[in-house]
């Protein structure tokens, strides 16, 4: 049995072969109905959320699986005390796959340890959310057509962003990648990332605070939101909020070809002036969120089609 907890957890080939049958689900979605007949998933989610929960439930749906699950903390017997080891106990006898958020770092790693299920790791704490790298990669392969030899502008907290850190843990495993780090200096990369990761790689990169200097020579935009709930100090957070906000003026200095992304929500950090430019392709981003997550049920379930 196989979990999901690091986007490491896969090798290059593996995430080849998983964005592979992520796009044929795209073009052929009718020879997929079926395969989690009788199949459930269970959606543990302690913290809220949008795209991850209801694509993971779409997902689930359109294989001809079901769903249960809760959707915070408050709604589960977390709020008697129960500890994650026996609520994923208790998940193990009612579904076949779970998902999980949390928002303590490694709380889905130790239900995994506790699990007879595969558990994916559906976002935890500041750490990983490995399931939202593997959407930012079928969708820089999808539209790109590559995941290597370009310059990656990661912008906005990069302290606190988990999307960040695992999409970095990601790409550095593909040849001529080069990052440019923009933040403001209070949410830079952790230290954790940048020296074992980017330091002990040899990876290209640089660190600067300027959006706009960087704009020119980026290929892939990915913008992130301030972590309002990760800050110890709200006066700290609106401080910091709307370091930057990505508009028309902006985007006007990137490259014809650049991909703006973002994991979304966004708040104030990309304009909604810029929706309809072509570059901005974060709404389709989360359409492709679906097609990994049906996907990566499929593999770890090992279903395929007849
Ligand atoms: N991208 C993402 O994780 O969004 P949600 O918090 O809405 O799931």
């Amino acid at each position: 049995m196989r979990h999901l907890i690091s986007p490491l957890d896969f090798s290059v080939e593996e995430l080849d072969t998983l964005m592979d049958l992520a796009n044929d689900i795209e073009k052929n979605p009718e020879k997929y109905a079926h395969v989690c007949d009788g199949r459930i998933l269970a959606t543990l989610f302690y913290e809220p959320s949008t795209r991850t929960r209801l694509s993971f439930e779409s997902a689930m749906n359109r294989l001809g699986g079901k769903v249960i699950g809760f959707s915070s903390a408050a709604a589960s017997s977390a709020a008697k005390g129960e500890s994650v080891t026996d609520t994923i106990r208790m998940a193990s006898c009612y579904a076949d796959i779970c998902a999980m958020r949390h928002p303590k770092e490694g709380a889905p790693l130790v239900a995994s340890l506790h699990s007879s299920i595969p558990v994916i790791n559906a976002g935890d704490g500041g750490h990983q959310h490995p399931t939202q790298t593997l959407t930012d990669l079928l969708t820089i392969r999808s539209l790109k057509g590559r995941l290597g030899g370009m310059t990656v502008g990661l912008c906005g907290d990069l302290k606190f962003g988990r999307t960040v850190h695992s999409l970095i843990n990601a790409l550095v495993r593909y040849t001529g990648i080069r990052f440019v780090l923009i933040s403001p200096n209070e949410l830079r990369i952790p230290s954790y990332i940048r020296d074992n990761v980017l330091e002990a790689g040899h990876i290209p990169y640089t660190e600067m605070e300027n959006l706009e200097d960087a704009m020119p020579e980026l290929d892939i935009l990915y913008m992130t939101r301030v972590q309002r709930e990760r800050f110890f100090n709200e006066e700290e957070y609106i401080r910091m909020k709307d370091c930057y906000i990505l508009d028309k003026a902006k985007m006007a200095l990137g490259k014809e070809d650049m991909c703006v992304l973002h994991p979304l929500p966004r708040v104030n950090e990309i304009s909604t002036e810029v929706d309809d430019d072509p570059r901005a392709v974060y709404f389709r981003q989360a359409r492709y969120g679906v097609y990994i997550r049906m996907a990566l049920i499929m593999t770890l379930l090992e279903v395929s089609p007849c």
